[in-house]
């Protein structure tokens, strides 16, 4: 059995995406017949709304196939696994210690870290809702099982408030998960997930840390580094590192950044 680590860009969405694109079509086409004897202003507004529509849900559809082509395990471009495997280079773990992915969707991050940490845990944490419906702690194990990486556990939990005490992991990562978490302050939400880790544990969080989501993150980088915090370091990843720029503008993922370092 090989693993199978889904898609960021889920095959539901895209089908729905296709499908909307297809039934707005329709509905122009036969909104265009049935309105023909209708005032001009109802012909006008109705064939506007649809037209507009079938445009806005096409171009949808049309970024949603390519972004699932890039994001995908099996195509060409790879972009997940090459995030995720340059995103685990940075999670160390002493022998015998445990190391905690937040957010870890179907385990692929939970996943590379364990590989690379052979003689330490690795455990992985996830709502698993809706919105990633592909995503589940069964999906996560088989893929541990699949790639024969078994020092891993899977957990529901939430990341705004982590079901852990203080201090518990030597080491916390993270991959596109706080972007996602609507209404959340960010930066609390990073001191949430700094506040399980040891004293002397690496972190190593890849987000979109635009200032508009995440605020000030050369501050927030000072303020640990004042709280004695060492080796503190954002890395930007949307310039060359994961992806061009050029990538990261039409996949929507400018401002991606690496935020690593020692607590
Ligand atoms: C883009 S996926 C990334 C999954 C994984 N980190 C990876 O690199 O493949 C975002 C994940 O964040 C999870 N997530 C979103 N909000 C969460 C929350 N409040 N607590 C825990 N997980 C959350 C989603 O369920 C989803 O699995």
């Amino acid at each position: 059995m090989k693993a199978d680590y889904k898609n960021w860009v889920p095959k539901g969405m895209v089908y729905g995406l296709i499908a909307g694109t297809g039934a707005l079509a329709a509905g122009y086409a036969v909104a265009n017949e049935l309105t023909k004897k209708a005032p001009k202003s109802v012909r006008v507004g109705t064939k506007a709304v649809l037209g507009l529509g079938t445009l806005v849900c096409g171009a949808y559809a049309v970024w949603s196939v390519a972004a699932h082509r890039q994001f995908s395990y099996q195509g060409k471009r790879q972009l997940s696994k090459q995030i995720v495997e340059g995103t685990a280079k940075y999670v160390n773990i002493p022998v015998g210690g445990c190391g905690l992915d937040v957010g870890c969707g179907s385990g692929a991050l939970t996943i590379a870290c364990a590989r690379r940490n052979p003689d330490a845990k690795m455990i992985g944490i996830d709502r698993w809702g809706a919105e990633y419906a592909s995503f589940s702690k069964q999906l996560c194990e088989e893929n541990s099982l699949a790639e024969d990486v078994l020092n891993t556990e899977f957990r529901n939990g939430d990341a705004t408030c982590l079901d852990f005490e203080d201090e518990t992991f030597d080491a916390v990562t993270s991959n596109y998960v706080y972007h996602n978490i609507t209404g959340a302050d960010k930066q609390k939400l990073l001191e949430e997930t700094l506040r399980v880790l040891k004293k002397g544990g690496t972190f190593a969080i890849h987000d979109i840390m635009s200032k508009g989501r995440y605020g000030d993150m050369e501050a927030f980088a000072e303020k640990l580094r004042g709280e004695g915090y060492e080796e503190v370091r954002l890395i930007p990843t949307d310039d060359g590192m994961f992806m061009t720029k050029k990538e990261a503008t039409w996949m929507m993922l400018r401002g991606s950044c690496l935020l690593v370092g020692k607590k």
